[in-house]
């Protein structure tokens, strides 16, 4: 299923063409060359200083690791992450190295994940972010370290059919992508 975005002008495709799917194929398996190549991308995202807080765990479905971390997702997610092919969790280093705090991590959270999102895209399989978890179930899962905190999450995998989806996943599936309109969000100096 597509849901190309429909624009006031032209973006690239890749913007236009990704969204984040529910429904994945169960019996699809993704590479470890697809994989790396997600992560490169995350590894080339821009971030203040160049300080690349990001952190990744990977785990690929059919291992100990990646049922855990679905273990730790929330309820609606549970209902369609487990058909992914690959989870990844992105934490990042919750202080500069001097010890101060460091709230651009999460900004650069976000462009890691995005790169890795649209590398995705770009490999034909399709990423969905996530933020639904119980942070502390997650936390335990990974055994992370204190210096770090979780950002966000996604899936990544080859889109099946939405009627592999039931309930409210399935009618998010098949709902239109929408976003503001660009008069709401632009504040100042619209084109
Ligand atoms: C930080 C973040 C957290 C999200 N968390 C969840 C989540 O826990 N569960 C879910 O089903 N979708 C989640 N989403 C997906 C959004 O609902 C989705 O990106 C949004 O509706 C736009 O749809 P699109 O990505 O298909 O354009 C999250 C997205 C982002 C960016």
């Amino acid at each position: 299923m597509q849901k190309t975005a429909i624009t006031s002008a032209e973006i690239a495709p890749v913007l236009a063409e990704r969204w984040s799917p529910r429904a994945y194929d169960v019996n699809h398996e993704v590479s470890q060359h697809e994989l790396l190549s997600i992560l490169e991308a995350g590894r080339w995202a821009p971030s203040a200083n160049n300080m690349q807080p990001w952190r990744y765990s990977v785990a690929v479905r059919g291992t100990e690791l990646f049922d855990q971390m679905i273990g730790a997702l929330t309820g609606f997610n549970q209902a369609w992450a487990p058909r992914a092919s690959a989870f990844i969790v992105i934490s990042v280093l919750n202080q500069k190295p001097d010890g101060t705090p460091y709230p651009a991590a999460m900004l650069d959270a976000g462009l890691t994940a995005q790169n890795m999102m649209i590398q995705t895209h770009e490999l034909g399989l399709a990423a969905h972010p996530i933020a639904g978890m119980v942070q502390e179930d997650m936390r335990k899962v990974l055994d992370l370290a204190d210096n770090l905190t979780i950002a966000m999450a996604m899936t990544v995998g080859k889109r099946a059919e939405p009627e592999t989806l039931e309930g409210p996943a399935f009618e998010r599936e098949i709902a239109p992508r929408t976003r503001l309109e660009l008069d709401e969000i632009v504040l100042h100096g619209k084109p």
